[in-house]
């Protein structure tokens, strides 16, 4: 169709065969594809067994190579991790090439960094594929819905996780072994405690934090917890209560005033959550990912989608390229970067201390199996202002009674005091769980 624009792959993994097998086929898609030639593509082992067919004269194991080769014009990195990818990154860049990235971990941590060089050199830094795989929200976030007071961002936007709880919500699979399955489909990490500790999620959050409410969030942070230690249990009673369980990102803003230090407060963690059967996201399974942002005056939006894998997240990425083709084919009618393309934090955030942030919660006890255990649960619960929506005593054994409580809103202050006592009854051996809830 037109000049070709030179392509540089680092990484050749689950997701870099996605990009290369768009690339390479061409036919029926966007024209602007045939105009991406694929030079170079940085590899960790050129003799391994790949599941698309490549052209082996073009595979190098010195990522340095792709980057400074000067038919590349635009850097893709899908090797993951935070080196070499950074440097590989800011090596791009200082070489005036703009980059397309799925990295997530390196975005959430030095963003500020890269996004500060990028400008510098007049080059864009795209992430489309860094949150949510093949659904566009990073794009949709910058641009869309530009218009609105973001007020809260609510995700699944972790795959494997999502996979393994679906999987042991509906058939009881145990833990390890779909664990195992999602990693042999592509979805988990190199390392997938990053997915089960909700690392991955946490990175994802606080991007699209950023984007959202236009603040530079501090990732680490985030409060964080995973599901390595749910059981099923848990996952059982919240079923029979009407809920599934579900690991969830929230960022929202706490209220619409500024500080006086001129920021503005933002509260943000991941954790598994309770979510009634009838939520927008309840019926989100398996591998798929969904957004749900509310913004003023838009309302309730929800992007849903496959949330992790090579075709998914390939579709993501090469939608930024193709962003970035297109402005390269404007040259130099224009100046300057499209402010929405290259978007960046206009304002200064700082996260809320995670005692004031305020939800329902799911508990549960472990207690002895004697008269007045619920009452004596009740009071304590009480007398730290925590009002109660639902208990339930749901077995009793030789162990003692499990007792689940659902609150109403509260601050996980007053959460941590009033569990805190708990613990210390004489009645309650144990406090076994403690989920959000929506
Ligand atoms: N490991 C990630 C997930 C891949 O499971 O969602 C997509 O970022």
């Amino acid at each position: 169709m037109g000049t070709k624009i030179g392509i540089g792959l680092l990484g050749l993994g689950t997701v870099g065969e996605g990009v290369a097998e768009i690339l390479q086929n061409p036919q029926g898609r966007h024209p602007l594809v045939s105009d991406l030639e694929l030079i170079r593509i940085a590899v960790r082992n050129p003799k391994r067994v790949r599941s698309i067919k490549v052209d082996e004269s073009i595979l190098t194991t010195d990522p340095q190579l792709v980057v400074d080769d000067p038919s590349v014009d635009l850097v893709v990195e899908v090797i993951g991790g935070i080196e070499p990818a950074r440097s590989l990154i800011l090596r791009a860049i200082k070489a005036g090439k703009s980059v397309v990235t799925a990295n997530k971990a390196v975005i959430a941590r030095h963003g500020v960094e890269i996004a500060k060089a990028a400008a510098a050199e007049g080059v864009y830094v795209l992430i489309e594929a860094a949150v949510g795989g093949g659904i566009p929200i990073i794009e949709p976030l910058k641009q869309s819905l530009g218009g609105n007071r973001i007020q809260r961002i609510t995700g699944i936007i972790n795959g494997t996780t999502n996979y393994i709880l679906s999987r042991i919500s509906d058939e009881g699979i145990p833990y390890g072994l779909v664990l195992k399955e999602a990693q042999e489909l592509g979805y988990a990490e190199a390392n997938p405690e990053a997915d089960v500790e909700g690392f991955d999620a946490a990175d994802k959050i606080a991007i699209l934090s950023g984007l959202a409410f236009g603040g530079q969030v501090d990732r680490s942070s985030i409060p964080t917890k995973g599901i390595s230690t749910l059981q099923n249990r848990d996952i059982d009673y919240a079923k029979k209560l009407g809920y599934w369980i579900k690991l969830l990102a929230i960022a929202e803003q706490k209220d619409l005033g500024e500080l006086e230090d001129g920021s503005f407060p933002l509260a943000v963690r991941v954790q598994p959550m309770l979510l009634p059967f009838d939520h927008p996201l309840a019926g989100v399974n398996g591998v798929n990912n969904a957004i749900l942002i509310e913004g003023d005056p838009v309302g309730k939006v929800m992007f849903y989608g496959p949330g992790a894998g090579s075709g998914p997240t390939a579709s993501a990425v090469v939608a930024d390229i193709l962003n970035i083709a297109g402005v390269r084919k404007l040259g130099s009618a224009t100046s300057g970067l499209d402010p929405l393309l290259a978007a960046g934090p206009w304002r200064p955030c700082h996260l809320v201390d995670s005692n004031s942030i305020t939800q329902k919660n799911y508990v549960r006890l472990l207690t002895k199996d004697t008269p007045g255990v619920i009452g004596c649960v009740g009071s304590c619960f009480g007398k730290y202002g925590v009002s109660i929506q639902s208990i339930v005593q749901f077995e009793s054994s030789e162990l003692g009674a499990e007792i689940v409580v659902i609150t109403h809103e509260v601050t996980q202050g007053q959460m941590k005091n009033s569990l805190q006592e708990i613990k210390s009854l004489q009645e309650v051996v144990e406090v076994v769980e403690h989920l959000g809830c929506l």
